[in-house]
């Protein structure tokens, strides 16, 4: 078809208007294929862009290239202060692991351990003495979720021991001096915090393998509070997070220990599998759902994210059988997932938009080879004297 001189002036300046041939194609009305081959044609009938706009073009794209190469420097400085300094493997993703067979009744067990926001100070004057949170009292929390965990799976346990233990590392290990306020107020540096907070997590880790010897997998994402950047990026989101730098630690401390293995990469998302059935760890700040929903809270804004994560994944082809988030700092149960509570609980932030009370609070799934998820339970660690409201519960 022979195009008219004012269709072709048209396509080119949509063209001109535009960043990508599909949408410049959508805008004409035609398909992508016909608009590249209207380009090849055409293309240099393009009228010449205004010589200011061609300098601001110019400039914007030397600073996407600038943006580029420092993304790059920092992920090569992360690899290698990882592999040079630490010495340690390449990161490793969870392998896949067999169904158990039909008449086997294993059990495994999941600690979701997120939202600890080591280095956070919550002042009990400041709260009307409902909750407190210091460098102790996140220790003690650490230590004693450690030992709620193993009194559940050997003192309230009943039948075989469980024959793996999954720890998930679900991000916000550390306040990391996010925001102004938090700079001036946390007890410990982001880098200091995440060291101490490894060492804890260590001690707790060591502590229980001794008493269960269990086989453990140590999976590990990053929350929104470890980053090393300003603003929120989406590029090295995983690489440049104190969260993985954390897992690093562990990774270190273990790194001879035979039923210790570490799972982690550059994706802010782990997926990992128990008996056949896919589980997903994402901190929850990344799933497409923001915001809350008015006097619902933040369990309805939980819900829309855990179903996009369900669509993003099944548009990949895998099924999730159930997803773990934290971020909301919201113990829940929900259709398709469970939402995570957090160590530090109920803090200035939640009180300001005047959340519920939640008290600190860490979530345990019990699976079965055979049925699934068969427990939920969640481990409270906080002591009375932290506040009021750990007083009765
Ligand atoms: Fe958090």
């Amino acid at each position: 078809m022979k195009l008219t001189k004012k269709e072709i002036a048209r396509r080119l300046s949509i063209w001109n208007r535009t960043s990508s041939y599909e949408e410049a194609a959508k805008k004409i009305g035609i398909d992508s294929k016909t608009f590249a081959d209207f380009l090849r044609r055409y293309s240099d009938e393009a009228p010449q862009l205004d010589p200011v706009e061609r300098v601001g073009m110019k400039s914007q794209l030397s600073y996407i290239k600038k943006e580029r190469d420092a993304a790059l420097k920092r992920a090569s400085a992360a690899e290698n202060i990882r592999g040079s300094l630490l010495n340690l493997p390449p990161p490793r993703k969870a392998p896949p692991r067999k169904p158990a067979k039909s008449s086997d009744g294993s059990r495994s067990v999941i600690l979701h351990l997120s939202d600890i926001h080591y280095g956070e100070v919550v002042r009990s004057s400041e709260l009307d003495g409902v909750n407190s949170y210091n460098l102790d009292i996140a220790d003690s929390r650490i230590q004693r979720t450690f030992d709620i965990f193993q009194d559940l799976i050997t003192k309230y346990w009943n039948g075989e021991p469980p024959e793996h233990i999954h720890l998930c590392l679900g991000g916000d290990m550390v306040s990391g001096a996010l925001h102004e306020e938090l700079k001036r107020t946390d007890a410990l540096q982001p880098l200091a915090s995440a060291r101490t907070v490894a060492q804890r997590l260590s001690e707790g880790v060591s502590g229980l393998l001794n008493a269960v010897q269990v086989p453990m997998s140590i999976y590990s994402v990053p929350g929104n509070h470890g980053r090393t950047t300003h603003k929120p990026e989406t590029k090295g989101a995983a690489m440049e997070s104190l969260d993985t730098m954390v897992a690093w630690f562990l990774e270190d401390q273990f790194r001879s220990h035979d039923d210790v293995q570490m799972f982690y990469g550059d994706s802010i998302d782990c997926l990992f599998d128990v008996y056949g059935r896919k589980f997903l760890l994402t901190h929850g700040d990344r799933m497409g759902s923001k915001g809350g929903a008015g006097f619902v809270g933040p369990v309805a804004t939980i819900l829309r994210g855990h179903q996009k994560l369900s669509m993003d994944y099944a548009d990949r082809g895998i099924i999730l059988y159930r997803i773990l988030t934290g971020h909301f700092h919201t113990t829940s149960r929900l259709p398709i997932g469970y939402s995570n509570g957090s160590l530090m609980g109920w803090n200035d932030f939640a009180r300001d938009i005047r959340a519920r009370k939640e008290i600190a609070s860490q979530n345990m799934l019990v699976v079965h080879s055979q049925h699934g998820v068969i427990n939920f339970q969640e481990i409270h660690p906080g002591l009375p004297d932290e506040g009021t409201i750990y007083q009765g519960t």
